[in-house]
C-alpha cells in the first residue's frame, strides 16, 4: 500500500464528479491518493491507514473530507501510477477551514445527518449481541470505544458493532440493509463499510495506545452468534497482548 499527496489543480472537481462520490468538494488545497494491492482484509488496512493520514492532518488544523468512489480508473488514479491489481478505493480531500463553525454546521451536513452518531447501545455489546456493554463495564477501554462511536464512516452508516468477552473487543461488520444490492454498484458502499471497520481500529487502537492499554489485532474464534445475515467478523483487539 501507498500514499502520495497532490496539489489540487483546476481539472479536479470537475474530475470528481461522476466518480460515485456524494457531497461537494470546493478548493480542496490538495488531495491525498492511496494504491491498494491485493489481499485479505486489504479495504481494512486501507480505511485504517488513511484515517491515520486524516488524524495527523487534523492535528495541524486543516479540514478533511474522505472520499469513497471508483477511483480507480480516474486522473487521480493516474497520479500515483496505478500498476496491475492496484485499486484506488478512497481519496482523502484537504485543506484549509474557511470558517469552522459554518463547515461544521453547514446546510449539507445538517441534511445528511453528518453531525449525528447512533448511541452506544446500538454498538457495543456484552458476551454476545443480546446483552448490552455499559460504559462502566468497559472500564478503562471506555474512551476507546467512544473514539469508534463518533469516528466517521461512508454515508455516516456507522457499520461498526463491538462486543466485549474475557478474550478482549469483537469487532464485526453491519452492513447497511439494501446497500449491497442496490448502493453497491452505485458507489461501492460495498467495499466502502469495510475501509469504516478500519477507520474504527485505527480510532480504539490509537485511543488505547494513548490510555497505554495493550493489545494486538487478531483473527479470533470468537463463538459470538450472528444477529442477522448482515453482520459478518472482521477481527478482535485481543487484550494484554503485546
Ligand atoms: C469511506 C468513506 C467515504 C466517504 N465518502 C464521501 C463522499 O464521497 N463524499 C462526501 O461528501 N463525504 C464522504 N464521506 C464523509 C462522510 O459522509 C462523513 O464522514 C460522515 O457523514 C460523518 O460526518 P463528519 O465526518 O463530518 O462527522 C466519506 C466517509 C468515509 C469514511
Amino acid at each position: 500500500m501507498r500514499f502520495d499527496l497532490i496539489a489540487a489543480d483546476d481539472q479536479d472537481g470537475k474530475a470528481l464528479r461522476g466518480l460515485g462520490t456524494y457531497g461537494f468538494i470546493n478548493g480542496a488545497n490538495g488531495f491525498v491518493v492511496g494504491a491498494l494491492g491485493a489481499g485479505k482484509q486489504n479495504l481494512e488496512e486501507y480505511g485504517y491507514r488513511m484515517e491515520q493520514i486524516v488524524l495527523s492532518a487534523t492535528d495541524m488544523g486543516l479540514g478533511t473530507c474522505w472520499l469513497g468512489g471508483t477511483f480507480t480508473k480516474s486522473t487521480f488514479a493516474r497520479k500515483i501510477a496505478l500498476k496491475g491489481a492496484e485499486s484506488m478505493p478512497a481519496i482523502l480531500a484537504f485543506g484549509l477551514i474557511d470558517d469552522e463553525t459554518q463547515a461544521r454546521s453547514g446546510a449539507l451536513r445538517l441534511r445528511v445527518g453528518g453531525d449525528k452518531r447512533l448511541s452506544w447501545q446500538t454498538l457495543f455489546y456484552e458476551e454476545g449481541f443480546d446483552s448490552l456493554l455499559s460504559r462502566e463495564k468497559a472500564g478503562e477501554y471506555e474512551p476507546a470505544l467512544e473514539m469508534v462511536r463518533i469516528a466517521p464512516s461512508a454515508s455516516n452508516k456507522q457499520p461498526w458493532r463491538i462486543v466485549q468477552t474475557d478474550q478482549g473487543f469483537h469487532f464485526f461488520l453491519q452492513r447497511t440493509k439494501g446497500y449491497r444490492s442496490i448502493m453497491t454498484r452505485l458507489v461501492n458502499i460495498d467495499d466502502m463499510q469495510r475501509l469504516d471497520m478500519g477507520i474504527a481500529m485505527c480510532h480504539f487502537e490509537l485511543t488505547a495506545h494513548q490510555l497505554g492499554l495493550k493489545g494486538l489485532w487478531g483473527l479470533q474464534d470468537h463463538k459470538v452468534e450472528l444477529p442477522d445475515d448482515l453482520t459478518e467478523y472482521t477481527i478482535t483487539w485481543i487484550k494484554d497482548l503485546e
